[in-house]
């Protein structure tokens, strides 16, 4: 069924301008009358943060932007579901075109810029889910025209913590002019204490969640010690990384799309988002899990991104490039990969290459 609906719909959807193709893509998603995801391989099932994923493999934020179709993704057969980012008040982010694919290079560049329907809409849609359960985290952000970015970030978490498996503060999308910032130390800093404060202060109704820091593949490795510090020391639950990059490695065909403004992801991205990875890993020595996403296109990039040091992962561009059938390869590799190794679950495989990969050379 899966399948059958991915090809159909595949070779139109890349026919469309990428934006108005992911549009439709939403659309179809909500009213496909898709079954059940079957149950996975018990093999796949891991707990973080508390929560329990029947496999590790989500979809990352930026796809369904509004939490309009998170329970036709995990009937998709992904473990766990990153909506938003939302932000507090609607806003249109940036004009038109502002969604690019990098065909010749399995890449996408984007600087939507926080286009969102605002924390009400996503609110009513999570809150008629009831109890519908799987794993739903959402991603939230600050408004452009926010006049205090950090009051934006504790009024999403006080909001959404009770609809949320957990929540991700993103501070790393290049497309909100200044939004970055929010990653030096200094502020960091406070912006991660009044989020935790604000956690703490609505778990008696709203439970316990979890709270992630998602951090750009461009900080300096100065700067990552910083900000991992920070995150031990505020006790976050938990980081993703990374975000897109603003990087352009030299390596890429389609030289003149290239010169779009905006974030890099999909294959471009995998060498330089898996070694901030594995450093990563390194500098947090076990106190709390990560997420890998950035540039997972196969089965082979889905189990490096866990050896460099994620416990999940996430996708989002290889969808445009490899389809739907990406989920079930990537869970067929990893099982495979278990069975060669003879374990029985993945806890093994996580972090295993953290070392070797930050004694590589750089990524260009
Ligand atoms: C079109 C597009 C929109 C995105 N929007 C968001 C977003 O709203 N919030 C966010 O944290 N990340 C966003 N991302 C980044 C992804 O979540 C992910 O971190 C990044 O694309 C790397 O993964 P990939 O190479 O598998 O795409 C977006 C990515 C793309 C391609």
């Amino acid at each position: 069924m899966i399948g059958f609906f991915d090809r159909l719909a595949r070779p139109f959807l890349r026919a469309l301008d990428p934006e108005d193709a992911h549009g439709l893509a939403i659309k179809m998603l909500k009213f496909a009358p898709l079954p059940p995801a079957p149950r996975d391989d018990k093999r796949l099932a891991l707990r973080v943060f508390g929560l329990n994923f029947p496999n590790p493999v989500g979809i990352a934020a930026g796809f369904d932007k509004n939490a309009e179709v998170p329970d036709a993704l995990l009937r998709l057969g992904f473990g766990f579901v990153e909506v938003g980012t939302i932000t507090p008040l609607p806003q249109p982010g940036n004009p038109r075109p502002r969604l690019f694919r990098l065909d010749a290079d399995h890449g996408v560049i984007n600087r939507l810029g926080f286009n969102s329907q605002g924390a009400d809409a996503a609110l009513k849609r999570l809150a008629g889910r009831g109890s519908a359960g799987g794993v739903v985290g959402i991603n939230v952000g600050a408004n452009k025209d926010s006049a205090d970015r950090v009051a934006d970030y504790v009024q999403l978490i006080e909001r959404f913590a009770a609809v949320a498996s957990y929540v991700t503060v993103n501070i790393s999308s290049p497309n909100t002019p200044g939004l970055r910032n929010l990653q030096q130390a200094s502020v960091l800093d406070d912006l991660l204490a009044r989020v935790v404060d604000a956690r703490e202060r609505v778990a008696p109704n709203a439970g316990p969640t979890p709270v992630l820091l998602k951090i750009a593949p461009d900080l300096s490795l100065g700067d990552l010690d910083d900000v991992v510090g920070i995150a031990r020391s505020r006790r976050v639950d938990g980081m993703i990384v990374g975000n897109t990059t603003l990087a352009r490695p030299p390596s890429l065909l389609e030289t003149a799309i290239a010169k779009e403004a905006g974030g890099l992801s999909g294959r471009p991205l995998f060498p330089l988002a898996n070694r901030m990875l594995a450093e990563t890993y390194v500098r947090v020595e076990g106190v709390f899990p990560l997420i890998g996403a950035g540039g997972i296109d196969s089965g082979a990039t889905a189990l490096a991104k866990i050896r460099a040091g994620a416990s999940l992962i996430q996708v989002y561009s290889g969808l445009v490039f490899r389809g739907l059938g990406l989920v079930a390869e990537i869970k067929n590799a990893l099982l495979e990969a278990l069975e060669d190794d003879g374990q029985d679950n993945l806890t093994d495989f996580i972090g295993a290459d953290a070392a070797a990969v930050t004694a590589e050379p750089w990524p260009q």
